[in-house]
């Protein structure tokens, strides 16, 4: 079934005198359990095409769908009743909240939800001990390093389990190693749980991982199946 599927979707912004056109009535349908790459240069469109994917932004023509539902007409409420249902987003800049603590901030998707306050703070230290970041869950974002900041970006995403994981470079922080052990983390929940994965990216480590590389021109998407190089088993070798 295809969870996430785009028809005819067209996006512009405003630019000095004219609109910038960057996407052009683009088809995408990504099935569940799919593992995908965006790929494309600095401006092409990639963070543009995952926040409509993420019923973050809404395009100027044409139909988006996430499981089943078209985001068409719905209000800004439902929108993100989806979100926090289905999605969970590692941004490009992490968004995230200065004030909380690591554990806090990878427990606030949960607090929204109406978790209680054990079981949040349960799941989020178990994900951050995942990330590799036991020893830092009670600082600040401005306390932690950027490669830091990033996996309780990516541990906050995961935190609600979605159905869909949506990030914007999500390894443009941390070095191989660490790279590695969050792109296995990925892919076991891939395998095991069927999530789909949506990344864009520059890195040849994360599109090794993928299934699929969708590459970002002019306005169009060229859509490439990938030979998966690289599995968990080889991963540390
Ligand atoms: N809110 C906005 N208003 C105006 N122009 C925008 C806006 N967001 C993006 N753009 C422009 O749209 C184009 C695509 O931007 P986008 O952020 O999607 O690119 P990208 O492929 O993610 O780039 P990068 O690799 O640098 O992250 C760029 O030329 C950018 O300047
Ligand atoms: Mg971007």
């Amino acid at each position: 079934m295809d969870i996430i599927s785009l028809r005819a979707v067209s996006k512009s912004y405003p630019s000095a005198d004219t609109r910038l056109q960057v996407l052009r009535e683009v088809d995408l349908d990504v099935e569940e359990g799919e593992f995908a790459v965006v790929a494309g240069p600095s401006g092409s469109g990639k963070s543009t095409l995952l926040n409509l994917m993420g019923a973050l932004d809404h395009p100027d023509s044409g139909a988006v769908r996430i499981d089943g539902v078209d985001l068409a007409g719905r209000s800004d409420r439902a929108l993100a009743n989806l979100r926090n249902e289905k999605l969970g987003f590692v941004f490009q800049s992490f968004h995230l909240i200065p004030v909380l603590t690591a554990v806090e901030n990878v427990a606030w998707p949960l607090f929204l939800k109406g978790v209680e306050r054990r079981r949040r703070v349960a799941r989020s230290r178990e994900l951050l001990t995942r990330v590799g970041l036991a020893e830092h869950m009670h600082r600040t974002p401005g306390r932690l390093s950027g490669g830091q900041r990033q996996r309780v970006a990516i541990a906050r995403a995961l935190a609600c389990e979605p159905k869909i994981l949506l990030a914007d470079e999500p390894t443009g922080n941390l070095d191989r190693k660490t790279a590695l052990e969050i792109m296995d983390l990925f892919a076991s929940l891939n395998r095991d749980g069927r999530v789909t994965f949506v990344f864009s990216t520059h890195d040849p480590t994360v599109v090794s991982y993928a299934g699929r590389r969708l590459s970002l021109a002019e306005g169009k998407v060229d859509d490439e199946p990938l030979g998966v190089t690289r599995h968990e088993d080889s991963a540390h070798a």
